[in-house]
Parts: structure tokens; sequence; C-alpha cells
């Protein structure tokens, strides 16, 4: 096969960035490990902000995006029996969307099918070759049939366990890691959300929050340890502990069903620098990771798909490179402001096991800063609706 942009990863990133070069003419193929049932299953992020709003506009899959997602001006932070409000339109003018990512994912998968996108899903063995020359390929096997792409580009949009970061020489690429002594249980329920806006907990107990995906589906997770399993946890445990971590108004008001969906995830963060090698462009989860506290993951993924699409859009419009060249150091300029967001945001709400009489102090110092203080309202809200890009 020969495309112009062989893409792996059929995630977020790598199916918008496909869409966006097709509605610029660039054709490309998506390589994806699994079923394309297989990621919509995925339950991942739910808050959306306008920068991948626009884009999803971009790339002519924003309809149902539009009139099913849930706009949110502001968010709730509790601690001890305090609750305060972040006001998102005060601050920014900007609200964020609440639409979950298995629907962005849905709606991106059915415009490539509409547009004859080529997908190939239940690939194995995908390595990218001579990505440092003018001509790279990939080759993998699909049933156990050798298979080859022949590219101009290639772009690494397969996730934090993915290969493509791999094929970045180690005299290349530097790593930066920190990993949090916990993880956050997830649980889905078809029950009404307990308020209209996300609330965000910090308790004596651990993190709690309460999300949300539309009036009849929430989204619920708690700080928990990272020897627990989903299995450990009974749905009554899990609503139980729940109200224990947020206000007592909401814990009366909460209404418990079964879980739909209950899963693990463990708390990172992580950057790889740089984000370019040759002809190989990392996007997305590839790149960067963050611990979920703040929504960052999905978001960061769609700014580097802005970078990087917008780069090759200019690349074979105009004949110039500059974009290409530009972007590892443009995408990494916003990728490290989201991770001190993220580490920020997790050290302001979560309990550590190795917090000291003081670093409590410091914490609950910094709530109370930021509750009575518009200056750091205004610097959270900025944060949290998504730096310009
Ligand atoms: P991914 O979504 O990981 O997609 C990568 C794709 O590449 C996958 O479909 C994978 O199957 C495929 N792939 C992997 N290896 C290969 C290979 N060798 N060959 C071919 N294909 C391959 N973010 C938030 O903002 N809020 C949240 O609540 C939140 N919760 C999360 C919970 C979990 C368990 C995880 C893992 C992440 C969560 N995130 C959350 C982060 C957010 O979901 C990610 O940032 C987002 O999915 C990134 O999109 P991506 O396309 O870069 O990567
Ligand atoms: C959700 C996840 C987050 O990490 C977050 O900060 C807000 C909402 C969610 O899944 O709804």
């Amino acid at each position: 096969m020969r495309t112009q942009v062989a893409i792996i990863g059929g995630g977020p990133a790598g199916l918008l960035l496909s869409q966006l070069l097709h509605v610029n003419g660039i054709d490309s193929v998506i390589l994806e490990r699994k079923t394309r049932d297989y990621v919509l299953g995925r339950i991942r992020a739910g808050v959306l902000e306008q920068g991948l709003v626009r884009l999803m506009e971009e790339a002519g899959c924003a309809g149902r995006m539009h009139a099913e997602g849930f706009s949110h001006d502001g968010a709730l932070i509790s601690y001890g029996s305090e609750i305060f409000r972040i006001d998102f339109a005060e601050h920014t003018g900007t609200p964020v969307l609440i639409y979950g990512q298995t629907e962005v994912t849905r709606d991106l998968y059915d415009a490539r099918e509409k547009a004859g996108g080529k997908i190939e899903f239940e690939v194995d063995d995908v390595m990218i070759r001579d990505a440092d020359t003018d001509r790279p390929h990939v080759q993998y096997t699909r049933n156990g049939t050798a298979r080859r792409i022949d590219c101009e580009f290639v772009a690494g949009c397969d996730g934090f366990h993915g290969v493509s970061r791999q094929a970045i020489p180690l005299t290349v690429r530097r790593e930066y890691e920190k990993i949090y002594p916990f993880g956050w249980l997830g649980v889905l329920s078809k029950t009404p959300p307990v308020n209209h806006e996300l609330i965000y907990a910090n308790s004596e107990r651990g993190f709690a929050l309460c999300s949300m995906r539309n009036d009849h589906l929430s989204r619920y997770y708690i700080q928990c340890s990272l020897s627990d399993s989903p299995a450990d946890w009974t749905d009554e445990a899990f609503w139980e502990e729940l109200k224990r971590r947020i206000p007592k108004a909401q814990a009366d008001t909460l209404v418990t069903g079964p879980s739909i969906e209950k899963s693990i995830a463990p708390l990172r963060s992580f950057v790889t620098e740089p984000m370019r090698w040759g002809r190989l462009f990392l996007c997305g989860d590839a790149a960067h990771i963050v611990p979920p506290t703040g929504a960052k993951g999905l978001n960061t993924a769609a700014s580097d798909v802005h970078y990087l699409y917008n780069a090759l859009r200019e690349y074979y419009r105009d004949g110039s490179e500059a974009g290409i060249n530009a972007y590892s150091k443009r995408a990494l300029a916003r990728v490290w402001k989201a991770e001190r967001f993220s580490w920020w945001f997790s050290s302001l709400l979560h309990r550590y096991p190795d917090q000291s009489a003081f670093d409590l102090k410091m914490q609950l110092a910094e709530l109370e800063f930021l509750r009575a203080n518009r200056a750091a309202q205004q610097a959270m809200a900025e944060n949290y609706v998504g730096l310009p890009y």
C-alpha cells in the first residue's frame, strides 16, 4: 500500500488527524491494533476544551457533539466543610463541553467510514522503518500476513504502550516521568448526576470526582490504592466511600444504582522529547501522559493534532517545511503547561501516603487561597478551559 501519511493508532488522536488531513486533501491510512468495538468500549475522558471542539468542527464531525454535549460554565471544589465554585465564564468567557471521549471517537470513526477512509484493524507487529530518510515505510502483519505501507510521513498516535516512541533512538530521546502512589477507581452508572456541574473533592479519605456524560449517565471517581482491583469494590462499597468524600448535601441526594463499567487507572506524568524524529511525529499519549485530574489527556492530544495537521497542510499546500520543523517545539511548549496544571491540580486534591502534617497544611492553605483569591481562580480557570493554540 502507498499513502501520504501512515498513522499508527486509531484512538482519538489518530482518527482526528486522519479526518483533518482528509478534509485538506491529504491521504492517510490508520493502523489499529484492536477492533473498533474494543476502542469504543474504553471509557475515558469526558471534558472537551474549545480547541478540541473547534477541531471537531474543522473536521466536519461536530453535529452530534453540539446537539448532545453539555456546556459547563464552572466547576466546584470541596474540602472539609467548604465548597466553592470556579466560574470559567466570568474568568475566561469560555465554557468546556461535556461529551465523552467514546462519543468523539464514534463520530470520528463514522466520518472516516463515510469518507471511505482506510483503517486497518487488528494489526500486529507494527514496525516503523527508515523514519530518518525521505522514504519511510511501515511493516505490520494482519491475519498472519506480512504487509507494508510506503509513505511520506508517519504519525505515531498509538498511545502510551505503542511502538512509535520506541522507534526514536535512545541517543536522541529523553523521557521525564513521575508515578503517583495511588490510582483512580471509576464507575459509570445509569443514574442522574448528583450535581449539574462537576465536583472535585479533597477529603481526608482521599480524592473524589463527580462527573457525568448526560442527564441519565453519571461518571464518578475515587482515589484508590494501586494494589486494589475493580473486583475488590462492590457497587455498594464504592457508593458508600464516595458519599464519605463529597459534601453532605450532595451525599444525601446522591442517586446510586448498578455500575455499568468499573475500572482502575494508574496516575502518571510522562513526557518524551523530542516529539519528532526525521519523518516520524509523535502525537497524544504516545508522547505524553498526565494524571487525569483536570481532564487534560485527550485535550492535549488534540493540540498536538492541531500543530501536526497544520504543519502537514503547509507542507503539501505551500511546500514549506517550517511547520514540520517547529512541530516538536510548539507541541512541547503547550504539553509542559498541561503537565504542570495536571500535576498541580492533582497535588491540591489527593491524599499522598507520605504527606506530613506540614504538607497537609500547605495543601489546605493552597485551597483556601484559591477559594478566596480572584487571580488564583483566574489562573485555574484559564488552564482548565485550555490554554490557547
Ligand atoms: P489512545 O486513546 O491510547 O489511542 C491509541 C490507540 O493506538 C489505541 O486505540 C491503541 O489500541 C492503538 N495502538 C497501541 N499500540 C499500537 C500498535 N503497536 N499498533 C497499532 N495500534 C496501536 N483523560 C482525560 O482527560 N480524562 C479522563 O478521565 C481520562 N481517563 C483515562 C483513563 C484511562 C484508563 C486511560 C488509559 C486514559 C485516560 N485519559 C483520560 C487520557 C485520555 O483518554 C487519553 O489522553 C487519550 O485517549 C489520548 O488519545 P490518543 O489517541 O493519544 O491515545
Ligand atoms: C472526567 C475525568 C476527569 O479526569 C476530569 O478531570 C473530569 C471529568 C470524566 O471522565 O468525566
